[in-house]
């Protein structure tokens, strides 16, 4: 027996990085997952078939945010797919889709922001909105922000704020949906070996600096955040609410001098 056994959740981005850790880690408890993705097909069916092939239950849904309707897509297709497991509600929704820029104040443009801003921020907020007639009381919400919100870097303002936004929903949604026993936090990463950082992951200076800065010294794997939200989507989760959880092996804590 899985301790999400009889669950459902979706995992928005569910199909790559964190996000399929995240649906592989739900599903191996016994939830049905929805893999939410944007447009790579193959990897969105790639995630369904790992969670099949270990013995779980998993199906796709596609819908590129930023696009106008996307909010509806992903509704449609996630009650449709529910429908098609014998399931009518939701315990656990993960916002994890999210979109990256790398621009300082000076480079950042008006289309660029407004983009960042729709993916990250207002669909987020409108899956939360729709997600709420179908999240079942004792339910989870997980939101996947950054720990760029905590460690100043020019280069990303965009994405930092947008982060920063992302954050602020959980305090108060938490608040009003406490009394229904459902639970509301944020995940902050720091980073993470995805298809996101694989630009400068690849280089082993950045990499050499980035441990230099981390207490745990090395770059995190999907799976380090997915076993945090794990937790929090979990009953023994169930005492966490309104809170950022920094998820960066301790990066830029302060300076490292032992060892
Ligand atoms: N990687 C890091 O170092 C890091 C650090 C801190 C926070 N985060 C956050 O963690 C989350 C996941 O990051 P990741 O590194 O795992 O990203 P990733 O490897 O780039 O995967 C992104 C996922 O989101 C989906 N997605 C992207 N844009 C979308 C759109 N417009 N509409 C619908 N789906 C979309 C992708 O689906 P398709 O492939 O089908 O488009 C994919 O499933 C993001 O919110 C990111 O900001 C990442």
């Amino acid at each position: 027996m899985g301790e999400l056994d009889g669950r459902a959740a979706l995992v928005t981005g569910g199909s790559r990085g964190i996000g399929r850790a995240v649906a592989l880690r739900l599903a191996a408890e016994g939830a049905l997952v929805a893999v939410h993705y944007g447009g790579n097909d193959a990897a969105a069916a790639q995630t369904v078939a790992l969670i099949a092939e270990a013995g779980g239950r998993a199906f796709a849904v596609q819908a590129r945010f930023g696009e106008s309707g996307a909010v509806d897509r992903l509704f449609e297709g996630l009650t449709a797919g529910l429908a098609d497991h014998g399931a009518d509600g939701l315990d656990i929704l993960v916002n994890n889709a999210g979109i990256h820029s790398v621009s300082s104040i000076g480079q950042l443009t008006e289309k660029e922001f407004e983009r960042l801003l729709s993916v990250n921020v207002s669909t987020p907020i409108f899956v939360v909105q729709r997600a709420l007639p179908l999240l079942r009381d004792g339910g989870r919400i997980v939101n996947v922000g950054s720990a760029a919100t905590r460690i100043a870097n020019p280069l990303q303002i965009g994405y930092t704020v947008t982060k920063a936004a992302l954050a602020a929903l959980s305090p108060s949604l938490a608040n009003e949906l406490g009394r229904r026993g459902i639970t509301v936090n944020t995940v902050e990463p720091g980073v993470v070996l995805t298809d996101m950082t694989a630009g400068w992951t690849g280089v082993p200076e950045a990499v050499a600096g980035l441990e230099a800065i981390t207490a745990l010294g090395r770059i995190g794997e999907p799976g380090d955040v997915a076993d945090v939200v794990g937790f929090l989507a979990g009953p023994q989760g169930r005492w966490v609410t309104g809170q950022i959880i920094d998820v960066s092996g301790g990066t830029y804590l302060g300076p490292i001098t032992g060892g």
